[in-house]
């Protein structure tokens, strides 16, 4: 025992003592005795990285949107003082990459998303040697100005582009103290736009401060004569829909209606009355965006029987697996901006391929720790878009686990069926798609193969 205690110490020590002692060689020849593993930790911890050079500047940029006093992280993660208490736990769950939530793949697929808070190798370093080091302050005056956050009740586009244009709400609802989920699927008469307005952009917003603690997905969709239009799409983790400059979604005038689908959970209190609202950001009248897209649309994969109900081959036992897969054929072209997947409590691990009309087969993004309580859309960088040409295969997969290794699994003895409870499950992605006339794909091909062909 004391043996295997002392080899690991030793090699522990080690590299600690090449890299940061060099030059003090009698440390690493006594690196398996006491003092020197001593001498060895003390030095360490000088050389640790501290709060106010290296770790807060990482906490402000991958924590802090959730971790502040208005946000939906449960402690506030702004100074030293609130911090440190967390560190072990901190330690943990970023080396898990629990947090930040963020539940890609990071192996395969693309990699460049607009909205990745995820941590480097690196980042993740640092702040287990931080913890490890005992979570030193350090120098107060390396500290980082302070990130301003607006308030949780106000628009989180509205710094970037102003006040909405309008604004719809839903009716009021009651959610009750406690219970399982509840769901609130309505329509509202909207009096409708005088001319035809193309969206660049819209924000779901529960209400404040209650709202958000009970809201866990919501769609709000335009609907007129057959014409069905996601307005946006929210879940934990994502409030609103942009699209790329020179991109929008079409919204014809005339009265129509606004559907929305509420999905609440209870949270001990009784939230009387709640209203949602969702605020709409257009392009300027008379303006013709370049693109036309669809929004999110809704790849099923459990679906795989086209007729009888939704759904009948999601069947898993108990301590079971079930993976699924379904595929679609691309008959236009298309560019997509976002993959959002969506399963329940024994969902794991979902992803979308492409498979090209000659055969070639590319990953687009896969997420390997799938979370229920998150409902997270991976944005791809403008230049990043899978651009497919007609033809195409978008190759869904899905994975379930319901063994009692998936940690929020509720009960691993059940059978799970499809169904809309967060206990049942389902599988879909959100995946937002323009689609293309065969002119935009062929310039847009063009375009980035100069692009490609420019990078050094
Ligand atoms: C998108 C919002 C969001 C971001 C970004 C985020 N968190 Fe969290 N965090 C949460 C929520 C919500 C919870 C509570 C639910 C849970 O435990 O997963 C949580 C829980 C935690 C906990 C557990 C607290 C406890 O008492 O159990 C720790 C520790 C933590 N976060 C640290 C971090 C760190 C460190 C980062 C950045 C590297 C980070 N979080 C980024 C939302 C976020």
């Amino acid at each position: 025992m004391t043996r295997g205690f002392r080899i690991h110490t030793a090699l522990v020590a080690l590299p600690l003592v090449l890299g940061l002692a060099w030059g003090t060689p009698t440390a690493a020849q006594n690196a398996d005795t006491g003092p020197a593993v001593a001498e060895v930790a003390i030095s360490t911890a000088a050389d640790a990285p501290t709060w106010s050079r290296d770790v807060a500047p990482i906490i402000q940029r991958s924590c802090q949107q959730c971790h502040r006093p208005d946000g939906i992280g449960p402690m506030p993660l702004l100074t030293y003082e609130q911090t440190v208490p967390f560190a072990p736990l901190i330690r943990y769950r970023v080396q898990q990459r629990i947090m930040p939530p963020w539940h890609l793949d990071k192996t395969v697929g693309i990699q460049e998303y607009e909205n990745d808070i995820s941590l480097s190798d690196d980042e993740i370093a640092t702040i287990v040697q931080w913890a490890d080091a005992g979570a030193p302050e350090g120098d107060p005056a390396d500290m980082p100005p302070p990130v301003e956050y607006p308030p949780a009740y106000e628009w989180e586009l509205e710094a970037e582009l102003g006040p909405p244009d309008f604004v719809v709400r839903s009716e009021p609802f009651t959610v009750v103290a406690n219970g399982q989920d509840q769901w609130w699927d309505h329509t509202v008469e909207f009096e409708g736009l005088a001319e035809r307005r193309w969206i660049r952009a819209a924000e779901f917003k529960p209400s404040y401060p209650l709202g958000v603690k009970v809201v866990h997905h919501g769609h709000v969709r335009f609907v007129q004569d057959g014409y069905r239009m996601e307005l946006v799409g929210m879940g934990v983790g994502k409030r609103w829909d942009k699209l790329p400059d020179g991109m929008g979604k079409l919204l014809l005038p005339g009265p129509a209606q606004i559907s929305w689908g509420l999905h609440y959970f209870p949270i001990g209190t009784a939230v009387p009355d709640d209203v949602v609202e969702a605020g709409v950001w257009l392009y300027p009248p008379g303006y013709e965006p370049e693109l036309s897209s669809s929004g999110e649309q809704r790849h099923l994969i459990d679906g795989t029987f086209r007729t009888g109900p939704r759904a009948r081959d999601l069947i898993i036992p108990p301590h079971g697996h079930l993976t699924l897969e379904h595929a679609y054929v691309l008959d236009q072209p298309a560019l997509l901006q976002s993959f959002r997947p969506h399963m329940h409590m024994r969902g794991t691990a979902m992803s979308m391929e492409a498979i090209y009309p000659d055969g070639r087969r590319e990953m687009l993004s896969r997420v390997d720790q799938y979370n229920h309580n998150w409902q997270i859309a991976y944005i791809y960088e403008d230049d990043v878009q899978p651009l497919l040409p007609k033809g195409t295969v978008l190759l869904f997969h899905s994975q379930f686990d319901n063994s009692a290794n998936n940690p929020i699994n509720p009960d691993p003895d059940q059978w799970v069926l499809f169904g809309a409870r967060g206990v049942d499950e389902m599988s879909h992605a959100w995946v937002g798609v323009t689609y293309l006339t065969e002119e935009d794909y062929q310039r847009l091909l063009r375009e980035r193969t100069r692009l490609a062909s420019d990078e050094p």
